[in-house]
């Protein structure tokens, strides 16, 4: 059985103060069920990933970076090495999500060498993948994500594999209300799997969670945590609501 993993994408929002107010608010909304029936991370921006970190830790919601650099230390301005992720406490690190392949500019080489580095460091990754919208229009959303997976999990041994999370979203969701169907979502997750199966075997195919990202609200987390391939969801805009990132967790429970 997979067990069921939610998490909270804040992007560039909130600040010290909201940010710890949202995962005290998370944690109480949540109560037993963060860590026991569902797995629940927040990802807050950099800056306050310690400070929400803190706000946390005697809590069961786990702490996740929104990127990662692949290098350990050393002159890269600007950039967050896998151990720095650790020592503020985090457990995840979101390895090319969407507005950093298609915003930054992020390739599938460099992606690969953060979901090394990501492991390496003792962190679990949370690989996106997901296709624009003219390459769906253009049935290319396959091919797409056939090639961010390969891409993506290259040299990865099958022991290492097994610390990753596979969250698909599609580009033409993300924050514009449009979700993918239910039916939609699963066809990807289980094209996902089916890779999973081919690139290493039937057990990692059958234990990898796949998480959906991509508009998902309050009111339709329960109707795509239905379908049998989606394991989670990785949420943007309704993560920033305590309520509504609650609900959220409750309907996946
Ligand atoms: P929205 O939920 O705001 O569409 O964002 C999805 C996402 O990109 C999560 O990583």
């Amino acid at each position: 059985m997979r067990k069921p993993f939610i998490a909270g994408n804040w992007k560039m929002n909130t600040d010290s103060h909201s940010g710890v107010k949202l995962v005290q608010d998370i944690i109480a909304g949540c109560g037993e069920i963060a860590g026991n029936k569902v797995d629940v991370a927040v990802c807050p921006p950099f800056v306050y990933l310690q400070q929400v970190g803190k706000a946390l830790s005697s809590s069961r919601v786990a702490l996740g970076a929104q990127d990662i650099y692949f290098e350990q230390k050393g002159a890269f301005t600007g950039e967050i090495s896998p151990a720095m992720l650790k020592d503020v406490g985090c457990t995840y690190a979101l390895c090319g999500h969407s507005e950093r392949r298609h915003v930054i500019g992020e390739t599938d080489e460099l992606i690969n060498k953060k979901v090394h580095a990501a492991i390496l460091g003792g962190l679990l990754p949370i690989l996106c993948v997901g296709e624009l919208l003219e390459e769906r229009k253009q049935n290319k959303t396959t091919e797409v994500v056939t090639r961010q997976m390969k891409k993506g999990l290259a040299g990865l041994t099958p022991e290492k594999v097994s610390a990753v999370t596979i969250a698909y979203e599609p580009v033409w969701a993300i924050g514009t209300g449009l979700t993918a169907t239910p039916q939609q979502a699963q066809e990807v997750h289980a094209l996902i799997r089916e890779l999973m199966a081919q690139m290493y075997n039937k057990k990692i195919a059958s234990e990898v969670r796949i998480q959906y990202g991509g508009s998902v609200k309050a009111d339709n987390a329960g109707e795509l945590m239905g379908q049998e391939d989606l394991d989670g969801l990785l949420v943007g805009g309704a993560s920033l609501k305590a309520d509504d990132f609650v609900t959220i967790i409750k309907a996946s429970a």
